[in-house]
């Protein structure tokens, strides 16, 4: 690939002035075999002025999952819709979509402003900043392991039903990206590496917003985490563990903290369950007596909804800070802390947060139990996940 150095705010004059340059200049010449059949020779110049993306594509479909993401109940929760699965291509091209600042009105903005790979996809600060420096009204979501969100809705208030409808949202959003549809099919149909990019996902040059929606979702259901130092502990015991499990690589403290996350001491598994520590569906799980946001009743209209949010999986949450939909949790330590004590009696808080007599439960962890439970929950970080070039920003320059 060419490395192509371009800074500052001129950079996509002098992207676009370049790639006009090099269209006409016959001596411009690419080193690189082409290796990959279905990308045509003519077009690889122009992507590899613009995308460093490798000749092969990479490997988003046949990943070598561990076991104990490949037993029920994970790989039943998947919800991949039968008519668009994922292909190399259309998460290559899904990848490209999601760093393109041409996604926002202005040019300013792309999803990876708010969904930071080295933050799991999330943003570090509590509301999100969008394309005329309006806020969001809540945290920015981690994308790890939706596809494995078995009800297949999307939003902390399940407002999208399906991930395709999700991913042209931000895009119409007035606040995150501001377009009109149309209006952002007729821009990158002629942004020159587009209908390559297309043609090769889809088999004609054509930009459509259906296919926008696909590749994107595509990107995001190919982002699975599965190399945790929790799951080096689970292939070391054999693919499986139960409440008993000792992991030889962890420390006294995590191993105790896992006990208190998967056995009735601490009961995240209730709600964050599985390896893949995903949740089955929106609950209230008690942080406020009185929600000012009422997330899923705010949507379905039912007062027996209201404080009813869907959780993310939880993997990677060290690096997703801050926590719940409207951020208000600032550490780890503070999200133990409200589920050892905190827990408010909202009249829909779960029934799994309620102890004898259908009070809020109180943990009543000692501080010492309360850092094991963190320190489990850092063991969910996963380094290849967050440095994996195939999530990465493929834009030279950037
Ligand atoms: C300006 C910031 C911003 C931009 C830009 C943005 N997002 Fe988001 N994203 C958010 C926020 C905030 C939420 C949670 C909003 C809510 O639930 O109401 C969210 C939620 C999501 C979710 C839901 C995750 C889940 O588990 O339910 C997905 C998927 C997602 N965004 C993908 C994208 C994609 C794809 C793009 C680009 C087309 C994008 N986002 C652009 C801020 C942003
Ligand atoms: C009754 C179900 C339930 C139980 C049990 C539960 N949670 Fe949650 N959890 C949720 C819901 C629902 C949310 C999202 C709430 C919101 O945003 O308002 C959440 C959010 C979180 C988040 C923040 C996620 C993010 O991306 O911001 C963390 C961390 C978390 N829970 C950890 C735990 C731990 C640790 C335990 C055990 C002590 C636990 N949970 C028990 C339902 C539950």
């Amino acid at each position: 690939m060419k490395m192509t150095i371009i800074h500052g705010v001129s950079a996509l004059l002098l992207l676009s002035l370049f790639i006009i340059s090099c269209a006409s200049d016959e001596d411009f010449t690419d080193n690189d075999t082409p290796s990959n059949p279905t990308t045509p020779g003519e077009g690889d110049d122009i992507i590899d002025n613009v995308l460093d993306l490798p000749d092969t594509p990479f490997n988003y479909v046949n990943i070598n999952l561990p076991n104990h993401y490949n037993a029920p109940p994970i790989n039943n929760s998947d919800n991949t819709p039968g008519n668009n699965p994922i292909t190399d291509l259309g998460a290559t091209l899904g990848r490209v979509l999601f760093y393109d600042v041409n996604l926002s009105a202005n040019n300013t903005i792309s999803c990876s402003s708010c969904h930071v790979q080295q933050a799991g996809f999330s943003d570090p600060d509590r509301f999100s900043t969008g394309f005329e420096g309006g806020l969001t009204g809540r945290n920015s979501m981690g994308l790890a392991n939706a596809k494995y969100y078995q009800n297949g809705r999307f939003f902390w208030d399940e407002r999208s039903a399906t991930l395709e409808e999700q991913v042209l949202q931000p895009i119409q959003d007035h606040i995150e990206m501001g377009m009109e549809l149309d209006d952002l099919v007729a821009k990158l149909q002629v942004l020159d590496y587009y209908p390559i990019l297309f043609d090769n996902a889809f088999g004609t040059p054509d930009v459509t917003s259906d296919r926008i929606s696909r590749a994107l979702a595509q990107f995001i259901r190919s982002m699975v985490s599965f190399d945790s130092k929790f799951d080096a502990g689970v292939a070391a015991v054999g693919g499986n563990f139960n409440d008993n499990t000792q992991f030889p690589n962890f420390t006294a403290e995590e191993n105790q903290g896992f006990q208190i996350y998967f056995t009735n001491r601490g009961n995240c598994d209730a709600c964050h369950g599985t390896a893949a520590t995903i949740s089955p569906e929106a609950r209230n799980n008690g942080l406020f007596l009185d929600y000012p946001d009422n997330g899923l009743g705010n949507v379905t209209g039912n007062p027996n909804d209201n404080g009813k949010f869907k959780s993310p999986s939880l993997r990677n949450i060290e690096l997703t800070a801050p926590y719940m939909h409207d951020g208000s949790l600032a550490s780890l330590e503070d999200v133990v802390a409200h589920y050892n004590n905190g827990v408010q009696n909202h009249p829909n808080l779960d029934n799994r947060l309620r102890g004898n007599g259908g009070q809020p439960r109180r943990l009543n962890l000692s501080q010492q139990e309360q850092a094991a439970l963190v320190a489990f929950l850092r063991t969910l970080t996963d380094n290849s996940f967050i440095t994996d070039e195939k999530f990465s920003n493929p834009f030279i320059g950037d």
